[in-house]
């Protein structure tokens, strides 16, 4: 009997030890321990044993049940722990990976890309960007720019206003932006804003919404060298390094002098002719191209905010004006401004 229990012993913990998972380990725990199993009967049957062999083969058979019951624990914890990290490393996520199925990215749209990258190069230049609303007073948007009583920008074709409130419109141009400024910030001041526009106006180059970006620089000692020198560096930014910027006189309320600026034609390269002898058709063979306005703030404008330390004897500065969609049309070809805000993508994705 003795060597019957050492036997089932050696046998059982054989199989335990090289059990290869938690539920073969449950099997061998019912076969050799469980109410059926030999070990078990041997238990129960000692009583029935002469008394002579009684204590050996209890003793025999309860150390066995012992060493069993141990065994089997410890290999439950090993093959647990093997398990979780056989689970563990099944799930491992390679975040890398593409996401699946792959969706399409979107893009930014042409107008606040191009609105952006004009934005970078000012405040390259040490300018700060600030914006203003699109609902606006007459005030700003007219009186304080200069503009006289019954000035032409002010007649109704032009101007949206709010029926029940007359001194109410949407903005006609970011020049507004400039009071506010100038209202919250002493000199010098140094400020882009980029802005939607409202004008009742629409054909392939106009549009009832469109964009804006107005420069603003007041302080001591400001010329319209400076002016020069800051259109230069802005339109090489946005039309390549070889160009060169151009003011011819022109007039606006706000400004004196006042100038609309140039750049020089990134398509000709200025000549005014193609390679082929041709007339250029992106600058009509003038080598050059309208883009903005621009010009000296004038006195009157400072006077409206002289309060707030813009003295017209002592600061002076520049200031200038252009639309977005105008340079982004000109910049990759799109015949009409309107297909901007028509949302189709297939338009729209050509400019990812
Ligand atoms: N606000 C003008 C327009 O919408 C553009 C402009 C001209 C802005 C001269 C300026 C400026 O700041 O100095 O036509």
């Amino acid at each position: 009997m003795l060597e019957r229990i050492e036997k089932i012993e050696a046998e059982a913990s054989a199989a335990i030890g090289s059990a290869a998972g938690t539920a073969e380990l449950e099997q061998l725990r019912v076969h050799h321990l469980g109410r059926k199993a030999e070990l078990t009967s041997i238990l129960r049957g000692i009583a029935e044993l002469p008394g002579e062999e009684r204590g050996a083969v209890g003793g025999a058979a309860n150390r066995a049940r012992k060493a069993l019951e141990e065994l089997l624990e410890r290999r439950a914890a090993e093959l647990d722990a093997a398990e979780l990290e056989q689970r563990l490393a099944g799930d491992t996520v390679d975040v890398t990976l593409p996401g699946a199925p792959a969706r399409p990215a979107g893009h930014l749209h042409l107008i606040t890309r191009t609105t952006r990258q004009i934005e970078d190069v000012m405040i390259g230049l040490g300018y700060r960007v600030v914006e203003g609303p699109e609902v606006e007073h007459d005030y700003y948007n007219f009186t304080a720019l200069n503009h006289p009583p019954g000035h032409p920008a002010r007649m109704l074709q032009d101007t949206f206003y709010v029926q029940s409130h007359p001194e109410v419109l949407l903005r006609t141009h970011t020049s507004p932006v400039q009071i506010r400024a100038m209202e919250t910030q002493q000199p010098p001041i140094f400020v882009i804003v980029p802005g939607k526009v409202y004008r009742r106006d629409s054909d392939a180059t106009h549009s009832p919404m469109f964009h804006q970006v107005e420069g603003l620089a007041i302080g001591e000692g400001i010329t319209l060298a400076d002016l020069q020198g800051t259109l230069e560096e802005m339109l090489r930014a946005i039309f390549g390094p070889g160009r060169e910027a151009r003011m011819r006189p022109h007039f606006f309320p706000f400004t004196e002098p006042s100038v609309e600026f140039d750049v020089s034609c990134f398509q000709c390269e200025g000549g005014g002719e193609l390679a082929g002898g041709e007339r250029c058709n992106l600058c009509k063979g003038q080598g050059w191209i309208e883009v903005g306005g621009a010009g000296m703030v004038d006195p009157n404008v400072l006077g409206f905010v002289a309060g707030n330390g813009y003295d017209p004897e002592r600061v002076q500065g520049f200031a200038f004006g252009m639309g977005v969609e105008r340079i982004a049309m000109l910049r990759h070809a799109v015949p009409d401004l309107r297909r901007f805000f028509d949302n189709d993508v297939r338009m729209l994705e050509q400019f990812s």
